[in-house]
């Protein structure tokens, strides 16, 4: 069913603000709740702080904008509640920053959800998780495909935030019964950076190695979030969301040669096959990649 009215926290940002797009799109009521507004017809957004959980309760509950006041029936509910909003990385503040806001914020928007009587949360976790990507020096996964049954252990605050948040996820799933889905998402791509970064990861795909060559084109994370909304009665699930081929022009075979000769291999790899892989997404939720980097570069 499209037409939800949902609470989009980080909708102002690189992955969310696509994101929104194509569940406004989609037929979705979307409202955003960030620190900065986001300039997208349709959308209003509510400033506020999620490490304020009385400003989740409230916002949570509350009316997203001046036409709902219209029909004089009340407060409407959020059928979902989008949770994107963080500081996306380590090295933007101190690592116990970046731990907190993390952590609290995303309690304090699941606490909130979840009193309230919302029926499905959808968090945003990271490829990070898996431990490689802002390790201490050159670090190999324990095995090839990544995929969500892995013991994740990041070494990094940012990684390690994430973690938790999975953890929270479940734990209030577990008391609540709803449905709560947490997103490991790969490196984000925007449309216009298959042009600007691209070349660079061709020619020197040794940068890339750290998140295991995955992309998720941010339209296509869109359409994952969207399939999650349309997806009823999992509980707690984690899916990983990427692409279905690695952002780079080797074949797989070929860069597991070059950059992970000595992970062990878990199962047999299509000839582009995403290391991180997103098998779960496609047979899980049906998740049909439109936005190849293909379309808009050649390699
Ligand atoms: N960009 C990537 O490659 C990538 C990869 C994996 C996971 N993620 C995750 O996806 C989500 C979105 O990432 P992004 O790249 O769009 O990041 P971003 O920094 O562009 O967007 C995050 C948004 O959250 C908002 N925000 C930060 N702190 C807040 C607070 N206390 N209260 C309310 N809003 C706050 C920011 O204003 C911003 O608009 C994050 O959870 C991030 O950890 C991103």
């Amino acid at each position: 069913m499209a037409n939800k009215r949902i609470l989009f926290t980080g909708g102002s940002g690189k992955a969310g603000k696509h994101a929104v797009a194509y569940l406004v799109a989609q037929g979705h009521k979307v409202i955003n709740l960030d620190l900065t507004p986001l300039d997208y017809p349709g959308v209003e957004t509510m400033i506020g702080d999620i490490t304020d959980s009385g400003q989740m309760f409230n916002i949570l509950s509350g009316y997203g904008s001046f036409e709902e006041l219209e029909p004089g029936t009340g407060v409407p509910k959020f059928d979902a509640v989008v949770h994107f909003a963080a500081v996306p990385r380590i090295l933007i503040n101190a690592d116990n920053e970046c731990f907190r806001i993390n952590t609290m914020g995303t309690y304090n928007v699941i606490e909130a959800a979840c009193k309230l009587g919302i029926e499905k949360i959808i968090i945003a976790s990271s490829e990070t998780t898996y431990g490689v990507c802002f390790s201490d020096g050159q670090v190999d996964p324990r095995a090839l495909p990544l995929e969500e049954d892995y013991d994740v252990d990041p070494m990094d605050s940012y990684g390690l935030s994430k973690v938790v948040n999975e953890k929270t996820a479940r734990s209030f799933q577990r008391r609540f019964g709803n449905d709560i889905y947490a997103l490991r998402i790969g490196n984000v791509i925007e449309p216009h950076e298959y042009e600007t970064l691209f070349p660079n990861y061709f020619k020197n795909p040794e940068v890339r190695r750290r998140v295991a060559f995955s992309y998720i084109d941010a339209r296509d994370l869109g359409q994952i979030v969207d399939l999650c909304l349309e997806k009823d009665g999992l509980g707690y699930e984690v899916f990983n969301a990427g692409n279905d081929e690695n952002g780079a022009i080797l074949p797989t075979k070929d860069l597991i040669e070059k950059f992970f000769p000595n992970v062990p291999i878990t199962r047999e790899l299509g000839e582009y096959e995403a290391l991180f892989s997103n098998r779960k997404i496609r047979e899980m939720l049906g998740f049909k990649e439109q936005h190849s980097w293909r379309k808009y570069i050649s390699g």
